[in-house]
């Protein structure tokens, strides 16, 4: 049908227009450190990066390249203790008012205290589209792998290789679905004791500071976004192409239940409280 040959379309162009890769590692190659006043460092030759918040500021990062479409694993270790009212923010964004806009926010807790993880998802400027999860292991302690699959037809969100949340592209229901607008990768580490922590009943103990959230291990496999042109990774097998048409087989979508059925504490998709009108449409699809 019309997406189909549509999406059809992309691939080709995206094949076609193939080559440069997005690599990995490196993160001076990789990543500007684009506020904070030297609290966001990078360090052991560009392996590392770590950001930082102290009661004066945060700090924050953003990728060089820009990205149509890519498959985005990075390791973060978060904020351990009491993390309380601390943000860590990690998300792929477009500009201007009808951006575009994949989230991963971590919102920190008292010390024992499970994180959330916060989701969300924006087309066209348009969010509200939240659902968040505890994790199944402490996110302080060691590093965990969060990924975002972006592509034509599936935005799929996954921690260390397993899928906690699907968004298909749903365009023949009229919804839109990013995929015109490239994208940088963001992150930055902020006080958000006004509301993170329960609407903000609990503030950030400051004599904790400063606090610090840390990064390794950025891949990409990716079509990097450049004067127009769009450069998708291929290397030397045609299946590093793979991920742009990926989507969930049968055991993944067995493990993408057991994170919803066990992890999630809030669906949007359910709220019938916030939606007395009805559910958004894409809610109707699995
Ligand atoms: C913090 O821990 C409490 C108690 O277990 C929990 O209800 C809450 O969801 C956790 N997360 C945040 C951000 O408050």
């Amino acid at each position: 049908m019309a997406s189909s040959k549509h999406f059809t379309a992309i691939l080709a162009f995206l094949l076609a227009s193939s080559l440069i890769a997005a690599s990995s590692a490196n993160f001076y190659q990789n990543f500007d450190i684009t506020w904070g006043n030297g609290r966001g460092q990078i360090s052991n030759n560009g392996d590392l990066l770590t950001l930082s918040l102290d009661k004066s500021s945060g700090s924050g990062f953003q990728s060089n390249n820009q990205y149509l479409f890519g498959n985005i694993d990075m390791e973060l270790k978060l904020v351990p203790g009491n993390s309380a009212g601390t943000v860590t923010a990690y998300y792929l964004s477009s500009q201007g008012s009808t951006w575009d806009e994949i989230d991963f926010e971590f919102l920190g807790n008292l010390s024992g205290d499970p994180y959330i993880l916060h989701t969300n998802i924006f087309t066209q400027g348009k969010g509200n589209r939240e659902q968040q999860f505890y994790l199944w292991f402490d996110p302080t302690t060691d590093f965990h792998t969060y990924s975002i699959l972006w592509n034509p037809q599936h935005i799929i969100f996954s921690v260390d290789g397993i899928p906690i949340r699907e968004f298909k592209n749903s365009e023949s229901m009229g919804i839109p679905f990013p995929k015109n607008q490239a994208m940088r990768i963001y992150s930055s580490l902020w006080n958000a004791d006004d509301w993170a922590t329960r609407g903000g009943i609990i503030k950030t103990d400051w004599t904790q500071a400063p606090f610090f959230a840390s990064y390794r291990n950025f891949n990409a496999k990716a079509c990097v976004w450049s004067s127009g042109v769009s450069s998708c990774a291929s290397n030397s097998t045609s299946s590093d192409n793979a991920w742009l048409t990926q989507e969930l087989d049968s055991t993944s979508q067995d493990k993408l239940k057991w994170v919803q059925n066990n992890y999630m504490i809030y669906n949007y998709c359910t709220d019938l409280k916030r939606f007395p009108q009805g559910l958004p449409q894409e809610c109707s699809i699995a």
